[in-house]
């Protein structure tokens, strides 16, 4: 089975927001007094999120990622991430994770059967850290990834490349890859919490490229199958990688294979897009076919692609974290 939009996209890749709960409050994903809490009632249970993503791999999904707000913070999780591991037809299931509470899960999502880990981490400076994350502490993440290395979780760190803030770390964090084999993924900022100001903060892949090149001889590699949309390099000799993410400067919508699921049970085909489609109350219910219907009908309504590049239709400020990036 699979599922093929309107634009011959084959949608297989599904990112599943477990709480819309975080313990940081990063200044590009949510307002500094936090987002609005969800009430804990309108969360989807575990139970709903199990039948959401079975229906998902019955229609056609292949790969699952749970992310959040923080999907760590929400009790529970590993016996949730075993279940999913165990969904016949799955191939990949993977979690995001800002790290602060890694050190101390990372054997427990191991023994789920969760695959790969990606860290989202925007400095190595604990000052900037700090003000990035809004009073997080560097040191836990930090001992988050060592505890997913010293487990063999293949990593990836994601770091939001911001002019001004953390621009000038590149080549720092280019240079994790060189003795170990972890990939760095440097990510355009997009508008999200601060729409007004996202184009003075937003450091084009281009010019990340020219950062690197000033310091290191870097070389286009291939892609693998269920890659998403990284374009991707390596530093001559080094044993990790890196990846660039450019959904600003060089938009991947041609190849977008990804639906989002938030945690109140809402997916949407589109970062940006307007569509989405309250799944909660067929979640209730036992229709196995309507759910499979209406995970159908988005996908053939999934829009082309965003407009970003229209100042006009610029997207009104959201919490990254209600989405699960
Ligand atoms: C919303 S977070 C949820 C998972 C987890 N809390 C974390 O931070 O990894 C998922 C990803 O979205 C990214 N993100 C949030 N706001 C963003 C923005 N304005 N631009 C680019 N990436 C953003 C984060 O850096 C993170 O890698
Ligand atoms: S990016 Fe992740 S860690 Fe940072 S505030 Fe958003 S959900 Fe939390």
């Amino acid at each position: 089975m699979s599922l093929i939009d309107a634009y011959g996209r084959r949608i297989n890749y599904l990112r599943l927001s477990v709480t819309d709960r975080c313990n940081l409050r990063c200044s590009y994903c949510m307002p500094a007094q936090g987002v609005a809490k969800v009430a804990c009632g309108d969360v989807l249970r575990y139970e709903e999120l199990l039948k959401l993503a079975q229906a998902a791999v019955r229609v056609g999904i292949e790969k699952i990622r749970v992310t959040g707000g923080e999907p760590l913070v929400r009790k529970g999780l590993p016996d949730f991430l075993a279940e999913l591991a165990g969904l016949p037809g799955l191939r990949q299931l993977v979690l995001t994770t800002n790290g602060v509470l890694l050190a101390r899960q990372a054997a427990a999502l191991k023994a789920a059967g969760v695959q790969r880990l990606n860290i989202s981490l925007d400095s190595l400076q604990p000052e900037v850290f700090a003000r990035v994350t809004r009073g997080g502490d560097l040191n836990r993440v930090l001992a988050g990834i060592a505890a997913a290395e010293a487990l063999g979780f293949p990593l990836k760190i994601n770091m939001v490349v911001m002019r001004g803030v953390n621009d000038g770390e590149v080549a720092d964090f280019a240079a994790m890859t060189l003795a170990k084999p972890i990939t760095v993924r440097f990510i355009e900022y997009m508008p999200a919490a601060r729409v007004d100001d996202f184009r003075s903060l937003l450091v084009p892949g281009s010019e990340i490229l020219d950062l690197l090149a000033r310091r290191f001889r870097v070389e286009a590699t291939g892609r693998g199958p269920l890659c998403g949309p990284s374009r991707n390099y390596r530093i001559a000799g080094a044993a990790g990688s890196i990846g660039l993410i450019t959904p600003l400067s060089g938009h991947f919508c041609g190849e977008c294979n990804r639906l989002r699921v938030t945690a109140t049970g809402t997916v949407r085909s589109c970062l940006f897009g307007s569509d989405a489609v309250d799944l909660k109350p067929l979640l209730a219910g036992n229709d196995a076919a309507a759910l499979e219907q209406a995970l159908r009908r988005l996908v053939e309504g999934k829009p082309a692609g965003h407009r970003l590049d229209e100042p006009a239709l610029a997207p009104a400020p959201f919490a990254m974290a209600a989405i699960g990036g």
